[in-house]
């Protein structure tokens, strides 16, 4: 955000090339200049979109502004936090967190199986999230569609993956599988730590 309330295009937090040779540079330079950029172009058009629907108190495209809000919204915000839950070489799951994923999942082990399992198996285009629900105080897995359907209200995402083909088609093609196992091993764990004890309070 800026101080004129315009969404901006945050920058990676490591070269385009630093998560090599499990995400490709060229896939990095297009998803976050071009796809990510979108998302942000979408968002701020979309707010200003409804600031003049308000402004006239015409209200016959709400429907299509809401869901092109919540489209671009999601995919802005998913994109900044997938960017920081890579990093070179990866970072463990370990700490307070690692505590909690073997008391909700039995294991790190079984955690891992149903994060990979679960972000493989989305339907077309979508995300793997792995997220923290307050009112249980659980960590839960939860598959995403598009950006914004199949989500569960209240959660704090704490780190995501993105399988839509423009996150992995330039280098992988259709092996989308590999591409999350790839994905897997530069995952920032600690990232996700510290979202985690935000999250936590
Ligand atoms: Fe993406």
């Amino acid at each position: 955000m800026t101080n004129k309330g315009e969404h901006t295009l945050p920058e990676l937090p490591y070269a385009y090339d630093a998560l090599e040779p499990y995400i490709d540079e060229q896939t990095m330079r297009l998803h976050h200049d071009k796809h990510h950029q979108g998302y942000v172009d979408g968002l701020n058009a979309t707010l200003g979109k409804l600031a003049t629907t308000r402004a006239k108190g015409e209200y016959g495209a709400i429907q299509a502004l809401s869901r092109d809000l919540a489209f671009h919204g999601s995919g802005a915000v998913l994109h900044a936090l997938f960017w920081n839950s890579m990093t070179p070489k990866g970072a463990p799951l370990e700490g307070e967190l690692l505590d909690a994923v073997k008391r909700d999942f039995g294991s790190a082990e079984l955690f891992m199986a149903q994060l990979a399992a679960a972000t493989k198996r989305v339907e077309a285009s979508g995300w793997g999230v792995v997220a923290y629900e307050p009112v249980g105080d659980r960590v839960v897995i939860l598959q995403c569609e598009n950006h914004q359907n199949l989500t569960m209200w209240g959660v704090d995402p704490l780190l995501v993956c993105d399988v839509w083909e423009h996150a992995y088609y330039l280098d992988y093609q259709n092996r989308r599988g590999e591409y999350v196992d790839g994905f897997l091993k530069v995952a920032n764990w600690a990232y996700a730590a510290k979202r985690y004890r935000a999250a936590k309070g």
